[in-house]
């Protein structure tokens, strides 16, 4: 019996200049797919599709954390079927040529402190294009729903009467975590994960100290790196050790990626005189020191033998 194979992935080009990885989505079958499969691969289907006075579909995609490898099948397949396509600063080049050459691409930016588009505007962007395009990509880093304010754009969509879909992607919390092998949950170390955003207003953060400063759970902190002293000073203040073991991970997932593991009484000034520069993510908990253990280990040769 024919057993249908069919897999869809990133042509595995080397990028030029030796680092990552580009290429197109590929479909390979050998000729027994299932209708399922098919599906998949043509992309959505449904009444209307092709009617101009019916508007496309917004899809909110998630870009994962950097490496285009961590991108689903189908934010893969959409950036390939994509008519326009809306991206933020942190989705990379290598993601970026995936999407279908044809698309157009809108620059929405969102840099600290620099905003290319303010919110509202991408709101109404988005909600044009669908009103001139098929299959309009929102594309944002890691997942859309966590502090990527996929929610808000959601909405927007909802009220104009666009039809959206979400899909998710792997945020950077857990992209970045697998990358610098630090494993956000361990029974011997911790039962809670907490993900919080730490921004400065104003030079503090406005964060539940007391519950972050627990023991026996991981802190995950985006967007930290200029209020890290801050952090490391507050927690310590509301009853954390300061030898808690805490890391500093920046550009997780790409051949850029540098990784600083210190203690909370020493991270600031460790980070500081490595130069980290943003995008990074602050991981603060007992199970930082569990990476020091699998760091020994050289990396699995998974991609040695392409197909
Ligand atoms: C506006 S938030 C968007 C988060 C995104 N929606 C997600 O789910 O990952 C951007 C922050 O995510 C973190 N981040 C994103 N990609 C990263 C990476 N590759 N390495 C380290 N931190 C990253 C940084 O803290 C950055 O400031």
């Amino acid at each position: 019996m024919a057993i249908p194979i069919r897999t869809e992935g990133l042509a595995r080009d080397r990028h030029p200049d030796g680092g990552g990885f580009v290429g197109r989505p590929v479909v390979r079958t050998n000729g027994a797919g299932s209708e399922a499969a098919n599906r998949i691969a043509r992309g959505p289907v449904g009444p209307g599709r092709d009617d101009p006075r019916t508007p496309g579909t917004v899809y909110l995609v998630g870009a994962g954390p950097g490496d285009p490898e961590l991108l689903t099948l189908k934010a893969a397949r959409l950036l390939a079927s994509a008519d326009a396509c809306v991206y933020d600063h942190l989705v990379g080049p290598d993601v970026l040529s995936l999407v279908n050459p044809d698309a157009e691409l809108v620059y929405a930016g969102k840099e600290r402190g620099h905003h290319t588009l303010p919110q509202p505007d991408i709101n109404t962007r988005l909600v044009d294009l669908a009103r001139r395009a098929r299959v309009v990509v929102r594309l944002k880093g890691g997942d859309p729903f966590v502090f990527g304010r996929g929610g808000e754009e959601a909405q927007a969509l909802a009220a104009a009467g666009i039809p959206f879909e979400i899909v998710p992607g792997v945020t950077a919390a857990c992209g970045v975590a697998a990358a610098a092998r630090i494993p956000l949950t361990h029974r011997d170390h911790a039962h809670t994960l907490t993900f919080v955003a730490g921004h400065l207003r104003d030079g503090t953060m406005a964060l539940d100290w007391s519950a972050l400063a627990r023991p026996g759970q991981t802190v995950v902190v985006y967007m930290g790196l200029a209020g890290l002293p801050e952090l490391c000073r507050q927690l310590v203040a509301h009853g954390r050790a300061p030898d808690t073991p805490a890391a500093v991970v920046q550009h997780g997932t790409l051949p850029t990626q540098r990784v600083v593991r210190a203690t909370l009484a020493t991270l600031p000034a460790r980070v500081a005189a490595e130069g980290l520069k943003p995008p990074t993510m602050i991981v603060v908990g007992e199970v930082v020191s569990v990476a020091e253990s699998l760091a020994t280990l050289a990396p699995a040769q998974v991609l040695a033998a392409d197909p």
